[in-house]
């Protein structure tokens, strides 16, 4: 015989059935909520003695035993029962079994506007804690690109060598990246601000309660101290744009992870050899012996796919979901959770990946020597003789096309041929090859020059510290 439920079983004759428990629970999930629900309820403890709903007497005993709880969760020792479905009424009725008090707990609230709660602090750990771990693969990136200060390699566009850049300046393009990234978790962690305790089931309470006082204790307040609290309860207990907002911004990690990941399986393949992967982070083949494959790189590539679905799944979960808390909602956990817990091994994994990376500088040096990726310097060459840029491109364009015909080099051609092409070009233009002075010349903010490379190498080591 299933049990009555003893939290809301009022109106029924019998228990949910064991299958259904089994279907409905979410403490399996959401008992990592668990800190954040003890610190929810000791706040609104605090609110309804303030406001005189319950008596400071009933409110510290109250605390004193969700203290208890708190120490047994955290010991390992707490009795999660999946009858009681969701962390929320785990801990109530560990409460109840405790403190006569706690039978008033729930005044006032209810587990829609609990759980928005207990998310939405959460978001701000989860933000906090990931941009500290983005951080840490800034770090690493920073390391690798001050140990290979010097290095220049083709920089790439439709996977074609195209111009010459320090490999640091490809780095700092990865650590823009991150940087925005996050950027986006401190937005998600403004927009997590504000609190939805009040809101109750739907349409907030009768009692006289204090939200601005709740939402203080907990922390929602703005730069000045002042508090947050979100204002309509419909769609308080309704909205998921945060999670959404959060699993975009861990989709958004996963994509760029993806990016550096393929950029590194590329460098280390024999046909770059540009770089040496730690092998702590790859691994062999069963068959091959000679194989070492990049396998943290492909996975970091593989994870993004898992973060788009979880931001997939969030957005169709609440697609055309009617206002306003559906039980739905309680599918909105796993997929953030699973979100939390990639990035934040992702970025651990990068920055092992990157912070055992060795750099090959004869292979860089010898893909970047290539005279042709000065092509376009050719042109500038012409340009700053006042032949207009498309002539100038066009000229150069036969330049290369002879230098193919011949088989030589770009810069191996004689300077009369040149001439033949475009009268502009002088007996300098193979100054034009010297590597050092093309780079020297690209010092505008932004470009891959050492006068600019220097400033960012600065500005990183003054942003990450
Ligand atoms: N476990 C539920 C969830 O995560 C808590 C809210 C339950 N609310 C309700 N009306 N049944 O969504």
């Amino acid at each position: 015989m299933a049990r009555k439920q003893v939290t809301w079983g009022g109106r029924f004759s019998a228990g949910p059935a064991q299958l259904m428990q089994q279907f409905s629970e979410s403490v399996s999930f959401d008992s990592r909520l668990a800190l954040f629900d003890i610190a929810g309820s000791q706040a609104h403890a605090a609110m309804l003695a303030h406001v005189g709903l319950i008596t400071a007497r009933e409110c510290a005993a109250i605390h004193k035993g969700l203290e208890q709880i708190r120490r047994e969760i955290e010991a390992g020792e707490f009795a999660w029962d999946l009858a009681l479905e969701d962390v929320h009424m785990n801990i109530e009725h560990a409460l109840t079994l405790r403190v006569p008090a706690a039978a008033k707990l729930h005044t006032a609230r209810s587990r829609n506007d609990q759980v928005a709660t207990d998310m939405r602090l959460w978001f701000k750990a989860a933000c906090a804690e990931l941009r500290t771990k983005l951080h840490g693969a800034q770090c690493a990136l920073l390391d690798v690109a001050s140990a290979n200060a010097g290095v220049l390699i083709p920089g790439y566009t439709h996977l074609q060598r195209a111009q010459p850049v320090y490999l640091a300046h490809h780095l700092f393009a990865w650590m823009e990246m991150l940087a925005r990234d996050c950027e986006r978790f401190e937005r998600v962690a403004a927009l997590a601000n504000w609190c939805p305790l009040g809101s109750g089931a739907i349409a907030g309470t009768t009692l006289p309660i204090d939200r601005e006082h709740t939402a203080r204790l907990l922390g929602f307040v703005d730069a000045r101290g002042r508090p947050q609290v979100t204002q309509n309860s419909m769609d308080t207990v309704a909205d998921r744009d945060l999670f959404i907002e959060f699993a975009n911004a861990c989709a958004l990690v996963g994509v760029h992870f993806s990016r550096m990941a393929e950029d590194l399986i590329l460098w280390s393949s024999s046909e770059f050899g540009f770089v040496d992967l730690p092998d702590a982070f790859c691994t062999g083949s069963s068959l091959m012996p000679q194989k070492k494959n990049p396998d943290s790189c492909e996975l970091l590539r593989g994870k993004s796919a898992r973060l788009q679905g979880n931001l997939h799944t969030l957005l169709t979960l609440t697609k055309g979901l009617p206002l306003t808390y559906n039980r739905d909602l309680q599918e909105d956990k796993p997929p953030v959770f699973d979100s939390f817990d990639q990035v934040a091994i992702c970025a651990e994994v990068f920055a092992g990946t990157v912070g055992g990376l060795r750099v090959n500088e004869a292979a860089c040096a010898a893909a970047v020597a290539d005279p042709a990726l000065l092509a376009t310097d050719l042109a500038d060459y012409l340009v700053e003789r006042g032949v207009p840029f498309r002539e100038a491109h066009h000229a150069v364009g036969a330049v290369v096309q002879l230098a193919e015909k011949r088989g030589v080099a770009l810069n191996a051609l004689e300077t009369r041929e040149v001439k033949k092409i475009n009268a502009a070009f002088a007996e300098d233009w193979r100054e034009v090859f010297d590597l050092k002075r093309a780079l020297a010349k690209r010092s505008g903010t932004g470009m891959p020059g050492p006068v600019q490379l220097r400033r960012q190498f600065a500005r990183w080591k003054k942003l990450l510290k």
